[in-house]
Formats: structure tokens, C-alpha cells, sequence
């Protein structure tokens, strides 16, 4: 090993992330397509990933695509440009190879908002209920769920459970509301919510329709319920980019991380995007996670193959099970 490597791996060990300087005369694109060569390496991208990620990547989607794309893939290396939750997922489906996340501190506050010790408790209490978790959570969480589920199948596979069938939802409040509603089902909610889509202001939404009245407001499903009962159209981020593409309106406020409007945008040349903005100081949505991750740490990462995702196996065979149920039931649904 020579000492490069030496050190990238100390550092990696110590911190769990990269930080070593890259010479700046570097063509990333150009480093980063070799390495996937050399390797047989993929990415897969998530739309709120940096405009440069998303540019590079061999698949970009919302997290059912990346979980089916992940399932299938031939490559011996899985580099996830995401947050853990997801290289976590992609883990467990592909014990054999190897998975990178090029950022480890990466989590998802939505995630943390559900430790498994907690939810055990919750859960011990109603038996009879079956646990569908969304899939923005620890393996720790999976493992104690029936099913897995996205935003994109979320309401598909609470539909195919008899109506009778006491449920259990879990992490994120918001999106189990929204079920609820779309089904007339009532699911027990753990109290979960993710930072980025519970901090939008519906004054500043409505002071932007003011300005353009013609302006369709489309969200994700993550957002609080005052914010979803304003909102023309809630999707998951490939349902957003479809319905944006295919609607006939040219100006859209966008209720969801502003990552997506990079693809949004060069989907419709003509049409306009303004990111929904948050209740606070700050202009922008972006979620701090996934914007950890930088082309140069996906270099590194691709170079050393570190940070690696490395899983218990016992736990990992406990979290695949509702995953693997999530993937046959959205096959049959035909999503
Ligand atoms: P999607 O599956 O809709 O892309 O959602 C992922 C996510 O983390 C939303 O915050
Ligand atoms: Fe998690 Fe929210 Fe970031 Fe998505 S946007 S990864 S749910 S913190």
C-alpha cells in the first residue's frame, strides 16, 4: 500500500469521512468514469445529491428506484451517492459486494428521530398490529418491521393489506397522516419527521403564489399536513419530476429538498422552479446529509474504496426480509 492509501485509510478510521486534498488541477469527471471502469464500479444518485453528482452518476432516483436498482445491479462495487439508510439498503440486498458511501456521517434526521430501543417498546405494545416502516430508517427499525415502503409505493401497499389489518407506521408522521387520508385507514404513527420537509413557511409559499398566481404548488409527502392541504400535487421525488414534466402549468414552487430542481430544470428548459422556502433566515431547503457528499469525496471514495458499509450479518438478514417484501409487492403493483 503506498502511503497515500496509508493515510486516507488512518483518517478514514479516525473521522469516517475524507478529507485529503486533491490535486486541483484534476478532471474529476474524467477520474471518477476511469475508476468505474477500472472497477466495475456504479453509482447510484439520489435527486437531492449536488447538480455535479447527479451529472456523473449511471442512475439517478427516488428511493424505491435506487432500493430496485440496487437489487439488480452486475457491478462489484455499489457507490452510493446518498445517505446511509440507502447504502445501508443497498447493503443488505448485495451482501457479496462492496458498498460505498462517500460520506458516513451522511444519516437522515428522520431516521434518527426512531431508534430502534424505542420503537421495540412502542411496538411490544400492540401485538396485533403489523409494522410498516418507511424505508428512511436504521436496518435496527427494519429488522423489526413486516414491510418496507418508499413514497412512491407507501399508499399501493398499505392498499393491498386487508382493511381490517391493524397497522403500525413508522418513522415519518407526516407521510403516515397522509396515508391515512388517502386510505381511510388508521394507522398507529410513531412521531417521526425529517428537518427539511417539516420546515417550510406557509406564509412565504402563499406571498410566492401572490406573485405568480398561475404557479402550481407540488410537495412531498414529508411535509406537514398544513403545507400538504395547500399543495396541487404530493409525490415522491419521481412522481414531482413526472407530474412537472407532464403538467401543463410553466411555474412550479417546489415543496421538497432543492437538490431536485437540477433535474427538474433540464427536464423543462422552458418552465420555471422556485424552491418553496423555509421558516427560517436562510433561502434554501437543502438537507445537510445529503449534502455531505461532494464529487471530491465520491473520488476518494472511489479511489480507496473506503468508507465501506460493512453490516452484521444476523441483522442484516432480519432487515432484508421486509425489504425483499417491499420489492416482490411493488413488482406484482406494478411500480
Ligand atoms: P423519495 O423516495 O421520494 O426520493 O424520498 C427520499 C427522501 O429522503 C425524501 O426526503
Ligand atoms: Fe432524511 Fe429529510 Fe434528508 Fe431525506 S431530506 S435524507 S428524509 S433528513
Amino acid at each position: 500500500m503506498d502511503v497515500n492509501i496509508v493515510e486516507a485509510t488512518d483518517k478514514l478510521e479516525k473521522n469516517g469521512f475524507l478529507d485529503l486534498e486533491i490535486d486541483p488541477t484534476l478532471d474529476l469527471f474524467e477520474e471518477i468514469n476511469k475508476l468505474k471502469k477500472e472497477k466495475n464500479a456504479v453509482i447510484l444518485a439520489h435527486y437531492y445529491q449536488e447538480p455535479d453528482i447527479q451529472d456523473i452518476a449511471d442512475y439517478i432516483g427516488d428511493s424505491l428506484g435506487l432500493a430496485q436498482n440496487a437489487a439488480k445491479t452486475e457491478a462489484d462495487i455499489i457507490v452510493f451517492a446518498g445517505v446511509h439508510f440507502m447504502a445501508e439498503t443497498a447493503k443488505i440486498l448485495n451482501p457479496g459486494k462492496k458498498v460505498l458511501l462517500p460520506d458516513l456521517r451522511a444519516g437522515c434526521s428522520l431516521s434518527d428521530s426512531c431508534p430502534p430501543g424505542l420503537f421495540k417498546i412502542f411496538k411490544d405494545k400492540y401485538p396485533d398490529h403489523l409494522v410498516i416502516s418507511y424505508i428512511n430508517c436504521s436496518a435496527g427499525i427494519k429488522a423489526l418491521s413486516d414491510i418496507i415502503c418508499t413514497s412512491s409505493n407507501a399508499q399501493a401497499i398499505v392498499e393491498s393489506l386487508p382493511v381490517e389489518q391493524k397497522i403500525i407506521f413508522a418513522p415519518d408522521r407526516n407521510l403516515g397522516s397522509f396515508i391515512n387520508k388517502q386510505t381511510g385507514r388508521n394507522m398507529l404513527l410513531w412521531d417521526g419527521a425529517c428537518m427539511v420537509h417539516e420546515i417550510f413557511s406557509l406564509e412565504k409559499i402563499f406571498k410566492i403564489k401572490s406573485r405568480h398566481p398561475e404557479a402550481k404548488f407540488i410537495a412531498h409527502p414529508e411535509c406537514e399536513e398544513a403545507v400538504l392541504a395547500v399543495a396541487d400535487f404530493i409525490g415522491s421525488t419521481t412522481q414531482l419530476l413526472k407530474f412537472a414534466k407532464e403538467d401543463e402549468a410553466m411555474v412550479f414552487i417546489v415543496g421538497t429538498e432543492a437538490g431536485i430542481l437540477h433535474k427538474m430544470q433540464a427536464n423543462n428548459l422552458t418552465k420555471t422552479f422556485i424552491a418553496a422556502p423555509p421558516n427560517n433566515a436562510c433561502a434554501c431547503n437543502d438537507c445537510p446529509h445529503m449534502k455531505l457528499n461532494t464529487l471530491e469525496k465520491l473520488y476518494l471514495c472511489m479511489k480507496y474504496e473506503l468508507p465501506e458499509i460493512i453490516m452484521d450479518e444476523v441483522l442484516r438478514l432480519a432487515a432484508k426480509r421486509p425489504i425483499d417484501k417491499m420489492l416482490k409487492l411493488s413488482e406484482e403493483l406494478g411500480l
